[in-house]
């Protein structure tokens, strides 16, 4: 395939079998691996689409500014996506991110703004928006922008349908809930006995790209009433889960991928038969130094995971 351009890399990802992790014969798991994005995660999906929106609407110029409030893999995606459509991008964010994701924003030329952790990403947003009025740059909201859960409509969705026409379960990781939502329409429009399952960490867990309903905040793009289910995981189920398929499959996911895959066992147990289909939202290199996969917790070990910030 020859493209004239890096953003032509996105989507189009591998569906993968886990053939070493389904718990039963007429159980079949496939792994959707979006850490195969070009800036390492399913977000460069809605950065895409949110930008050439903006462009087509004028509200982004050529040389133009935009300006993000995120912990790590949208403000990524956007420093991409900037870089290669000729914008710059500003990302706001709390102070206890992993060395990695600066370093990598860096490297797309964005810039950092840091809030203090303990003010996380409810500060981080208020400094994006004054920002956006005080400097007129572009604010991107992935909880509010309906472009994120239509990206995930037109290409995720459709993608894995192609891939796989009969899905039984789609088990995906809720953050701003776009994956769940987009995906979920596309799979339940093919299929309506299609089960929509989201992954949410315990409330005080941290798990990076995820959040707990129960903190309080219910993103504007999310229709509770549409999920069929939803599956509370620890840091600590997810750690070893990302560790196993590793060890079985050889798939090098993010501690998101780990949670999901930890669920996708509590469906699959359930379900007499049918096929599974898991969102791995990003790969193992944000998260290397959590040292997961050379020293994994044991069964009984590593509650303190639970509370730390894990990225
Ligand atoms: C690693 C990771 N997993 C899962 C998600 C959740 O995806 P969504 O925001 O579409 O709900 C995110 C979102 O930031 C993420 O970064």
């Amino acid at each position: 395939m020859l493209n004239d351009d890096i953003l032509h890399a996105i989507g189009r990802t591998p569906l993968i079998e886990l053939r070493n992790c389904s718990p039963k014969p007429g159980v079949r798991l496939f792994a959707k691996l979006e850490g195969q994005n070009p800036s390492g995660s399913v977000k460069d999906r809605i950065a895409l689409q949110m930008v050439l929106a903006a462009e087509r609407t004028g509200r982004l110029r050529p040389g133009g500014a935009i300006v993000v409030a995120s912990t790590g893999n949208t403000g990524i995606a956007l420093a991409l996506v900037g870089r290669a459509r000729g914008h710059r991008v500003r990302v706001v964010m709390p102070e206890n991110i992993a060395d990695e994701i600066p370093r990598t924003l860096s490297a797309y030329g964005a810039t950092i703004e840091w809030v203090p952790a303990e003010q996380g990403m409810r500060k981080a947003i208020a400094v994006a928006q004054g920002f956006a009025q005080r400097e007129d740059e572009l604010l991107l909201d992935q909880f509010a922008d309906p472009l994120n859960t239509q990206a995930h409509y037109d290409t995720t969705g459709p993608e894995i349908l192609d891939d796989l026409p009969g899905v039984d379960v789609f088990v995906a990781g809720l953050g701003t809930g776009g994956t769940l939502m987009g995906v979920g329409r596309r799979l339940k429009e093919a299929n309506s006995a299609t089960q929509v399952i989201a992954v949410e960490p315990h409330p005080g867990n941290q798990l990076q790209g995820l959040r707990s309903l129960a903190e309080g905040f219910i993103p504007p793009i999310l229709d509770l009433d549409f999920l069929d289910g939803k599956i509370l995981v620890s840091s600590r189920h997810a750690f070893r889960a990302a560790a196993e398929v590793m060890r079985r499959e050889g798939i090098f996911a993010g501690v998101s991928s780990g949670a999901v895959l930890h669920a996708a066992l509590k469906v699959a147990q359930r379900l007499p038969r049918g096929d599974v289909v898991l969102l791995f939202a990003d790969g193992g290199w944000k998260y290397l130094a959590t040292g997961l996969w050379t020293s994994p917790p044991r069964a009984g070990e590593g509650e303190e995971l639970d509370d730390m910030m894990w990225w």
